[in-house]
């Protein structure tokens, strides 16, 4: 469902409103994620292992993200890949956030207007319904999805003669906000809250598909990636990610009792090679 001024214009003020009780900064991202972040959590570990996939295919890779909203996830991936671009349906998105468009974001539609070939295609939650697969599949060689399990759907390329490579899920953006509201903003027991949190279920799934042709090349360096991370992770990250550390979605987070097989088979943001 494409979102009306009108929401926008409403989501705006109960933002404005927000932000005149907002325990820190970084909370809106969660709350808001349309107008403030991005409908799926992230880390910087996300940018870097996107960032190593792409140069991994080409010395200067050609990057598209689809639907990319604003830009928030597209701007933190071209702060490695500075020609990296977006396509976005909806113009009033950059009204509703007061924003100028960058260049970098065309407004059109990606069910008949992506032209060129990239080396990576970025689909990061789409809303369900929405299914540009055939369009995307005939662009590029390399697609990574996100998707939040059970809501967004068409993120699967398996039909479209791709190998998935490998997979990992971080938090739902919708967790992450119901934590948030009452652990900061709601007078409940520490007990309750606790029994709350584990009530958590849904998850952002993020797939990386490829051509047979380069899945060598991709999973090479994801293996590369795991290794890497071993060492690094703690010296790379987002200033925004201490609200999913406070919040218990900590990078290798693993539930006392988990619900799901997902849960008890990764921990968040592990990957898994396929
Ligand atoms: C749920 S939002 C996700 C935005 C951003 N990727 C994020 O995670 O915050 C989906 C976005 O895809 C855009 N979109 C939907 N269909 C599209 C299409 N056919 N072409 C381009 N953008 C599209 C919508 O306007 C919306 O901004």
């Amino acid at each position: 469902m494409p979102f009306r001024i009108e929401d926008l214009q409403k989501a705006l003020m109960a933002l404005n409103t927000f932000r005149q009780y907002a325990v820190s900064p970084h909370h809106e991202r969660y709350s808001f994620p349309l107008l403030c972040g991005s409908y799926f959590a992230y880390r910087k570990v996300d940018v870097i292992r996107i960032v190593q996939i792409a140069k991994a295919i080409s010395n200067n890779p050609r990057y598209l993200d689809v639907g990319c909203g604003y830009g928030d996830f597209l701007e933190k991936i071209r702060e490695y890949l500075p020609n990296a671009k977006g396509v976005e349906r909806n113009a009033e998105i950059f009204y509703a956030c007061n924003r100028l468009k960058p260049d970098f974001i065309d407004v059109s539609n990606a069910d008949w207007d992506i032209s060129e070939m990239y080396d990576v295609v970025f689909v990061g939650w789409m809303e369900p319904g929405v299914d540009f697969r055939d369009r995307v599949a005939c662009k590029t060689d390399v697609v990574i999805t996100t998707i939040d399990q059970g809501l967004s759907l068409g993120a699967e390329y398996d039909g479209h003669g791709f190998d998935r490579i490998a997979t990992w899920r971080s938090p739902s953006w919708d967790d992450v906000n119901t934590e948030i509201m009452n652990r900061y903003y709601t007078s409940i027991s520490k007990e309750t809250r606790q029994v709350l949190s584990k009530l958590r279920s849904a998850h952002n799934l993020w797939y990386v598909y490829s051509n047979p042709s380069k899945s060598d090349i991709v999973r090479s360096v994801i293996k590369k990636c795991i290794k890497q991370e071993d060492h690094d992770f703690i010296n790379e990250h987002y200033e925004f990610e201490s609200v999913l550390d406070d919040c218990g979605f900590r990078y290798h987070e693993e539930l006392e009792e988990p619900s799901s097989e997902i849960e008890s088979t990764a921990k968040l943001w592990e990957i898994r090679l396929i």
